[in-house]
């Protein structure tokens, strides 16, 4: 079978298509023939060796692909031959809180990914995805809409009528905007990109506030709303401050990302306290709230947003435009 691995070390051009043996699914395990995987921003701080986790080379990366059961171990009961899945991010992470030990377990890294057209999994670390999505669609569930709806709607209890500020218009954001438009929450968006945010706006956004043109886009969201319900937070630590300044009185901010780092030099904590904000860090989510989340897909016919669709040869490219980082909207995606 074709694989991408990193044959001896991290790094772009270390990216190299391999003929390798079929996997056989253990007892307990699935062979999926994978169609599609897509990229996250996670791949890429994996592939510059800046993750810190354990990984073992030769190493297939990628977390995140949506394929089709081709054969399963004869102590198989979750599953059948010919049903159409996609790998959960954290193996074994089934139901309730993050545990320790929940990065371990990691596809894409510390475990081998999906960017290979036969994987193995344990039944436990695979999900039914909606009928209505392509393998395409499909592949963009596993990290960056079950982030999303885990911190929007399972931890973050979103009700009808309550206001999301959004940074951005990749995929974590996008999926918030999606879903917060699900769950009737109205949204207010930030882009670089104007035209970036007139897509947001077609596809439902409330407001959109370009955050270059507007450095103080918290004041500029006080402004519109008196203070927001809740802030998926994806810069970090340029924008933290700015996320718990856009709250309301007793509105929460879920930590979701690192775009701009993570370390905030000196950080006056009295805004947390005066608003009697809560702050909720994100370790995506677990398989109960990704099944919950496939079903309210598809109920509502949703569709993920892809920007790009590149082949598993030319995955090089497709690294190569989410290292540029401003130039896609939603998802980039390989076709496996
Ligand atoms: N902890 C978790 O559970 C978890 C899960 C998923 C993702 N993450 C993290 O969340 C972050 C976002 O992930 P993603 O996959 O959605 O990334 P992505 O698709 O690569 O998002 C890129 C977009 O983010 C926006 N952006 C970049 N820097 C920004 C900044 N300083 N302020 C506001 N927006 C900025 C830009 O939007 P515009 O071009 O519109 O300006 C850019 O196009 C990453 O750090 C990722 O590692 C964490």
């Amino acid at each position: 079978m074709k694989a991408i691995q990193l044959k001896n070390g991290f790094g772009f051009e270390e990216l190299t298509m391999m003929k390798l043996d079929k996997p056989t699914p253990g007892p307990t395990e699935v062979l999926i023939r994978m169609r599609a995987a897509s990229l996250n921003y996670r791949d890429l701080v994996v592939l510059s060796g800046l993750m810190p986790i354990e990984v073992k080379f030769p190493f297939i990366p990628l977390s995140d692909g949506a394929g089709e059961i081709v054969a399963i171990g004869q102590g198989v009961t979750r599953f059948q031959v010919g049903q159409r899945v996609a790998g959960n991010f954290q193996q074994r992470f089934i139901g309730g809180n993050p545990r320790p030990g929940v990065l371990e377990e990691s596809l894409g890294g510390p475990l081998n990914g999906v960017a290979a057209e036969y994987v193995v999994l344990h039944e436990d670390g695979v999900v039914p995805i909606p009928d209505h999505l392509t393998y395409e669609e499909a592949s963009t569930l596993p990290i960056a809409a079950l982030t999303a709806w885990s911190m929007l709607i399972e931890y973050g209890g979103l009700q009808a009528g309550d206001t999301v500020l959004l940074q951005g218009t990749g995929g974590v954001s996008i999926f918030g905007l999606q879903f917060s438009l699900m769950a009737g929450a109205r949204v207010i968006i930030t882009s670089s990109s104007n035209n970036k945010l007139e897509r947001a706006k077609a596809l439902g956004a409330w407001q959109t506030i370009n955050y270059s043109e507007v450095p103080d886009w918290d004041k500029a969201a006080l402004e519109l709303t008196g203070g927001v319900d809740h802030v998926l937070d994806v810069g970090g630590a340029a924008t933290m401050g700015k996320s718990i300044s856009a709250l309301r009185t007793g509105g929460t901010v879920s930590m979701v990302g690192f775009l701009s780092g993570l370390t905030i030099p000196e950080y006056d904590v009295s805004s947390i306290l005066h608003k009697a904000a809560t702050v909720r860090g994100s370790q995506v989510g677990n398989r109960d709230h990704f099944e919950k989340m496939n079903r309210a897909i598809a109920h509502h016919r949703l569709h993920p947003v892809i920007d790009r669709v590149f082949p598993l040869d030319r995955i090089g490219e497709a690294f190569a435009l989410l290292a540029e980082g401003k130039q896609y909207f939603g998802k980039i995606v390989v076709q496996i």
